[in-house]
C-alpha cells in the first residue's frame, strides 16, 4: 500500500481499527503494543484472513518503535479501559504516564505524522499527546464526536425505523458525562429531528447517547466498547488519507473558537491531508452555549490535574 498506518494499542479497539483499516486497503499497519506476542499474534491472524477478505495490506505486529517509522497516521488506542462504575476520568493517572511516553517514541520515529488519540479520558489525552509530541495543532486530533455522532444516529434510526444511511448528528464538547448532543443540527433525510421526536424522546436519545460508552461497559463487564470506536477512528483516518476534506466533529486544539483558549475539545472540523485543516464555527443557542461551557470547564479540569500529575 501507499499508505502506513500504525496503531499503538493491540486491544480490542487497536487490533480492530487495524483490521478496519486492512480490510478497506487504505494503509498498511504496523501494530505496537509493550504486550510480547500480542501484536504479533494478532497481526498474523489479520495477515492469515488477507486472502479470504482479498485485501493486500501488510500488517506488522511489533514491540518496537523503529517499525513505525515513517507512518502517515499514527492512532494512539493504548491505556487501560473503564470498568463497570468508572468514568472515563478515573482513567487519567494511568493513562497519562502511557501516553506521554507512547508519543515520545511515535513523534520520534514519524515526526510528519498526523497523530489520532483515542485513548481515555480522550480530551484531556490530547493535550497530553499535544503538549508532549511538539506537533503543530492541525497534526493532532481525537476521535470522540464521531463515536458519540454514530451512537446518537443509531438510536435515532432505531426510534424512528428508518436507514442509519438517513441520519445525520452532531455531538459537540467532551467525551464525557458533559458531552453536548445538537438535535437542532441532527437529522434525518436533511429533516431536524426536532420535527419529527417529541422533546421527550429526543431527551431519551441524548441521555441515552451521554452515557453510550458507560452501558457497553456495563454489558461487557470486561472492557468497554471497541466496535463503534475503531469505526469512528478509521472514518477520520480515511478522511485524512484520502484528503476527502470531511467535516467531522472531533476534539481539535482551539484558539478563540467558540471562545475558549488553549483547550481541545468536540468541534465540527475539517479533516483532509493536512489533518485538521478548518475549525467550523456554527451559531450555538444560549442554551447550547452553556452545555458547551460546562463541557469545556470539566475537560479544564482534567487538563489541570494532568499538569499537577506533571504528565
Ligand atoms: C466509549 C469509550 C471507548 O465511549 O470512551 O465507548
Amino acid at each position: 500500500m501507499k499508505n502506513k498506518v500504525t496503531v499503538v494499542g493491540a486491544g480490542n479497539v487497536g487490533a480492530t481499527v487495524a483490521q478496519r483499516i486492512a480490510e478497506k486497503e487504505l494503509a498498511d499497519v504496523v501494530v505496537i503494543d509493550i504486550v510480547d506476542g500480542l501484536p504479533q499474534g494478532k497481526a498474523l491472524d489479520l495477515t492469515e484472513a488477507a486472502p479470504v477478505e482479498k485485501h493486500d495490506a501488510r500488517i506488522i505486529g511489533t514491540n518496537r518503535y523503529e517499525d513505525s517509522a515513517g507512518s502517515d497516521i499514527v492512532i494512539i488506542t493504548a491505556g487501560i479501559p473503564r470498568k463497570p462504575g468508572m468514568s472515563r476520568d478515573d482513567l487519567i493517572s494511568t493513562n497519562a504516564g502511557i501516553m506521554k511516553n507512547v508519543t515520545e517514541q511515535v513523534a520520534k520515529q514519524s515526526p510528519d505524522a498526523i497523530l489520532i488519540i483515542v485513548s481515555n479520558p480522550l480530551d484531556a489525552m490530547c493535550h497530553v499527546a499535544y503538549d508532549t509530541s511538539g506537533f503543530s495543532k492541525t497534526k493532532v486530533v481525537g476521535m470522540a464526536g464521531v463515536l458519540d455522532s454514530a451512537r446518537f444516529r443509531a438510536f435515532i434510526a432505531m426510534e424512528l425505523n428508518v436507514s442509519v444511511e438517513n441520519t445525520h448528528a452532531f455531538v459537540l464538547g467532551g467525551h464525557g458525562d458533559t458531552m453536548v448532543p445538537l438535535p437542532r443540527y441532527s437529522t434525518v433525510a436533511g429533516i431536524p429531528i426536532t420535527e419529527l421526536l417529541t422533546r421527550d424522546r429526543i431527551d431519551a436519545l441524548i441521555e441515552r447517547t451521554a452515557k453510550g460508552g458507560a452501558e457497553i461497559v456495563s454489558l461487557l463487564k470486561t472492557g468497554s466498547a471497541y466496535y463503534a470506536p475503531s469505526a469512528a477512528a478509521v472514518e477520520m483516518a480515511e478522511a485524512i488519507l484520502k484528503d476527502k476534506k470531511k467535516i467531522l466533529p472531533c476534539a481539535a486544539y482551539l484558539e478563540g473558537e467558540y471562545g475558549f483558549n488553549d483547550l481541545f475539545i468536540g468541534v465540527p472540523v475539517k479533516l483532509g491531508t493536512n489533518g485538521v485543516e478548518e475549525i467550523i464555527e456554527i451559531n450555538l443557542t444560549d442554551d447550547e452555549k452553556a452545555a458547551l461551557q460546562k463541557s469545556a470547564t470539566a475537560v479544564q479540569e482534567l487538563k489541570d490535574k494532568i499538569r499537577e500529575l506533571g504528565a
